[in-house]
């Protein structure tokens, strides 16, 4: 056994938590980042479902239409990525190198350079380490709400009292942290004061890409992975963006490395993130810098979690079976008449958890994989990270009984309904339960962490 279970006091007042959201969208405009769509895995969730600025609890139930008025929820699972976070010692480490570069060698007379060189405070240390801030705790807070009030049947007061929704968390602090802001969302909504919540430690099932050896071999470890990642660094789009950068700051082209330019696009966006701020750092971007920024990312995301190379997605196989496994019982305990123990399960994991899972499932999949020389004709691709892995990032699956035996299966990502691949000819974002278990026939039959995983493969797995 792995796990750990913590039994952990609930404290009503871990944070504050203001029920307050603008009504006028204006004001807030003016605070965001002309590129604040491009930020990748460090972007606001707001900015997937924008609505959401005007009033941060706002639902759309007419977005979810079961194809029967009798549809009742049996059970439902959600996989959520932790909340706004502090950037990494490493990516602090990068920020800091860059002030220093701009402190020593800038000036300038532009406003938002004078504001960079007098105003700003480099105000990131290294043990910030990647927790949670403050942002982080409401983002949780409100998701927990918003699903609460999506599915009022199922994450209801009643089954979290009565124990029915289980919560399971990667040993991350920011994700721990995630999980019990989670839980505060829903007690404060509920003004449950007196009880006690449990959660489960689980790394084997959140940080599964720890435990894959063949992952971390060939592709985590592997310097030669991401060489069309690097490519595309050493390439014209790149290039340019380094030179306009270089041009802005006044300052000689090789001064600007991509290490310096990722830290300034990274600065905009954690001051967003993180202070909801549109900081001057921003305005070493312009639109079209932060599209081939975003490519990059993407490119990295590509060949280190998805469909890059195929041990990406089948290092989740662990993830998967569970997810399976929890829905059959459930629908097995519904059939047979019986309660149904666990029907709720939250999971608090990384962007690096939810990617693998969608690749496995086919998601975001394009006819042409993303390489260093295909920028311009990726324009459309659904493979877009700022898109699928903002924080607070979730993928939900909610099994439902739609009477005669008619059980259907409705994934949303980012609380938006989607359509599993595959069963696109029915245009039915509900299929039914059996349909979805035949598309991935092969994977529930097979995709076995141990051996997927193994270096040295035996030649059995499909
Ligand atoms: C926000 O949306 C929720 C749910 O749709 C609604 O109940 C609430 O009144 C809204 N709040 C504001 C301030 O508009
Ligand atoms: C809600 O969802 C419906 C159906 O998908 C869509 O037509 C409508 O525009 C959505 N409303 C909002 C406020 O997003
Ligand atoms: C959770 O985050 C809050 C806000 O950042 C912090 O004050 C608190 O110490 C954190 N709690 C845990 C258990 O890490």
């Amino acid at each position: 056994m792995t796990n750990m279970l913590w039994k952990i006091i609930y404290f009503t007042s871990i944070t504050g938590f203001s029920w307050c959201s603008s009504t006028e969208a204006s004001p807030e405009d003016q605070n965001i980042p002309h590129i604040a769509k491009y930020f990748s895995t460090k972007g606001r969730y707001e900015e997937v479902n924008p609505y959401l600025i005007k009033n941060i609890t706002a639902v759309n139930s007419s977005a979810l239409q079961p194809p029967s008025p009798l549809c009742r929820e049996i059970h439902l699972t959600a996989i959520i990525r932790h909340g706004t976070r502090y950037p990494t010692t490493k990516n602090v480490k990068k920020m800091q190198k860059l002030y220093e570069l701009v402190q020593d060698r800038v000036s300038g007379t532009e406003e938002w350079l004078r504001e960079i060189l007098t105003q700003w405070t480099m105000w990131y240390t290294e043990d910030m380490d990647g927790r949670l801030v403050q942002k982080g705790v409401q983002d949780l807070k409100h998701l927990a709400v918003r699903l609460a009030k999506l599915f009022p049947s199922i994450i209801s007061e009643e089954k979290l009292r009565g124990g029915l929704i289980k919560f399971i968390t990667s040993s991350k602090h920011r994700c721990v942290n995630s999980t019990l802001s989670f839980q505060a969302g829903l007690a404060e909504m509920w003004a449950i004061k007196d009880v006690q919540f449990e959660y489960t430690v689980n790394d084997a099932l959140m940080r599964f890409f720890d435990k894959c050896t063949k992952f971390i071999d060939e592709v985590d470890k592997n310097p030669l992975a991401l060489v069309e990642m690097d490519k595309f660094i050493q390439g014209p789009e790149m290039k340019r963006v380094q030179e306009k950068i270089a041009d802005r700051l006044n300052v000689p082209y090789p001064l600007i490395t991509d290490d310096m330019v990722e830290a300034a696009f990274y600065l905009c966006a954690y001051e967003f993130a993180i202070k909801t701020v549109n900081s001057p750092w921003c305005r070493l971007f312009d639109e079209a810098d932060a599209q081939v920024m975003e490519y990059k990312l993407d490119l990295k995301q590509f060949w280190k979690r998805a469909y890059g190379y195929d041990i990406n997605s089948k290092s989740s196989c662990i993830l998967f079976h569970d997810v399976f496994e929890r829905l059959d019982k459930a629908l097995n305990e519904h059939k047979s008449g019986q309660k149904v123990t666990e029907a709720v399960t939250v999971q608090v994991g990384h962007a690096e958890t939810l990617l693998p899972l969608f690749t496995l499932l086919g998601f975001f999949k394009n006819a042409e994989p993303l390489t260093s020389s295909n920028f311009a004709s990726q324009t459309r691709r659904s493979f877009r990270t700022s898109r699928m892995l903002p924080y607070a990032a979730n993928f939900v699956l909610v099994l439902y009984d739609c009477g005669g035996g008619d059980f259907r299966l409705q994934p949303l990502v980012n609380e938006q309904p989607v359509i599993f691949p595959g069963l696109t000819e029915r245009q039915d974002s509900m299929p039914l339960y059996e349909d979805v278990k035949r598309q991935y026939e092969e994977l529930l039959k097979g995709c076995d962490f141990e051996t997927v995983c193994e270096l040295f493969e035996k030649n059995v797995e499909v």
